[in-house]
């Protein structure tokens, strides 16, 4: 969008976080909270992007350094009007409109950012050099109170701590978020004093500053306050994520997805779904992962990272890690796959099956108990329940090869490095320690003995 260019405050230490990480890198539905502002700010097509930065800087700065955005260092934390003071140096020269968000209000959306804009911008008369939204709250606590005059115009913002006992009962609050003309925010900026409660630079004191010299100022009320609601402490920063989980599901919901239970499917926000698919109550579903069409995740399933085909099946508990599966796969309940997996389709993956760093191919199956790791193996390949591959030395991690078509006894050890070949029949209880020719039968096993009537014989003794 022309003129516009933004400012999200993000240096503030987050003291009521009680935390080593900075507050704007706590996670909203899997992402940093201050992803949300930027990638609102990026639909808008800002023009140019300031985060102030001050508050574990560096760790800020890094976990988004590809987003585009410039930072502007903010070294003691004076106040968010001293904040804007430090990010006009990042908007030298530019003419326009500046939106000032926080990089604490995860909830906020491209729409109520537009209708401020719309607010400013919009309708006939003198134009605003400053517009905010505003919010009515039951429980106005911690917020900055708006002052409105006998014509219902906005006069002045009195945070909480330098409220007097009337103004502490205003239920109108600063959401926080602003919209100011950038010369108006140059020439007034520097005129902020800190003369308050908390003896730091206000931002919201530029109201009053704006409307003693007979300048306009414009307020929006906002309907959802939940939008705008600031992150302060762990309580709020769960009823951000409750909230976040609830517009993930309905997104879905509305794409074609059953969720059966908004509350309890815990779906990142980055997640991907295709229409027609069920997600049971009680799944974790996060990272970059992407879930097809016509699948079902029952209850208690943990994905993460991972690429999941059209028609596969998750059934309950089960726990996959950064692994592609393909289309019509069944996997569970109780599975495990650790990262690395690459499962064709069709394969079918049971109960206490735990996998890492496998490919398997099309139609094969490993229904019951068993330990596949590091290993490449066929297309229509039967693994028998109890089949352990034997993949680390004490030293390092070895290959086992299973070749199309071979048949894996129950209750077999593969001592890797070592090769199934083609449609090979490995007998039960076998410890396959040398590579097993295509085709061929491989088992070890002692000589059976039945001794006749001695069972009975025993019994009678006693
Ligand atoms: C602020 C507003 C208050 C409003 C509320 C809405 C002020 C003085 N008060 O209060 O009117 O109702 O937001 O959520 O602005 N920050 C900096 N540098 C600083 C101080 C803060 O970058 O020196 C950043 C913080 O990281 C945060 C944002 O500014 O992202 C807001 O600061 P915070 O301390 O949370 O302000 P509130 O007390 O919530
Ligand atoms: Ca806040």
């Amino acid at each position: 969008m022309k003129n516009l260019s933004a400012i999200i405050l993000a240096a503030g230490k987050g003291t009521r976080m009680k935390s080593a990480t900075p507050k704007v890198l706590h996670r909203v539905s899997g992402l940093p909270m201050l992803a949300y502002p930027v990638r609102v700010l990026k639909g808008l097509k800002a023009e140019k992007v300031v985060v102030v930065v001050g508050h574990g800087a560096e760790t800020v700065r890094s976990a988004f350094d590809a987003s585009g955005v410039n930072f502007v260092l903010q070294k003691d934390q004076l106040g968010t009007g001293h904040a804007v003071m430090c990010a006009m140096k990042g908007l030298k020269g530019f003419k326009g409109d500046v939106l000032i968000l926080s990089g604490d209000v995860p909830l906020i959306t491209g729409e109520t950012v537009k209708g401020l804009l719309k607010l400013h911008r919009g309708g006939g008369g003198k134009r605003p050099v400053l517009s905010l939204i505003t919010m009515l709250l039951d429980d106005p606590k911690g917020y900055g109170r708006i002052v409105r005059d006998e014509h219902g115009s906005v006069v002045r913002i009195v945070e909480e701590k330098d409220c007097s006992a009337p103004q502490k009962g205003i239920n109108e609050v600063n959401s926080g978020l602003y919209l100011a003309d950038a010369d108006f925010l140059r020439e007034n900026i520097l005129k902020l004093g800190n003369r308050n409660a908390q003896g730091e630079y206000y931002l919201p004191d530029l109201v009053e500053l704006a409307v003693t010299a007979g300048q306009k100022v414009k307020a929006l009320t906002h309907m959802h306050p939940n939008e705008v609601m600031g992150i302060n402490n762990r309580v709020e920063l769960a009823k951000a994520n409750r909230l976040m989980r609830l517009r993930k599901a309905e997104e879905l919901m509305y794409s074609g997805v059953t969720v059966l239970d908004p509350e309890t499917a815990y779906i990142d926000s980055t997640v991907k779904i295709g229409t027609d698919t069920t997600i049971y109550p009680g799944v974790h579903i996060t990272g970059d992962t992407v879930i097809g069409s016509g699948c079902v995740v029952e209850e208690g399933s943990r994905i993460t990272g991972s690429v999941i085909g059209d028609s596969t099946t998750v059934k309950s508990h089960s726990i996959i890690e950064d692994s592609h599966l393909g289309k019509e796969v069944v996997v569970g309940p109780f599975a495990r796959l650790r990262p690395g997996n690459s499962i064709s389709d069709r394969v079918r993956i049971g109960n206490f099956v735990e996998i890492k760093k496998t490919s398997i191919g099309k139609g094969s199956k490993a229904n019951h108990l068993s330990y596949i790791g590091d290993s490449v193996i066929g297309a229509d390949v039967n693994i028998g329940a109890g089949t352990i591959t034997c993949n680390y030395d004490g030293y390092k991690k070895h290959t086992t090869v299973i070749e199309d078509g071979a048949f894996i006894g129950s209750d077999t050890q593969l001592v890797a490095p070592v090769t199934v070949g083609k449609g090979a029949y490995v007998g039960s209880g076998t410890t396959v320690t040398r590579d097993v020719p295509a085709g061929s039968l491989v088992v070890t096993r002692a000589g059976e003995k039945v001794v006749a009537g001695w069972a009975l014989r025993k019994r009678k003794k006693k």
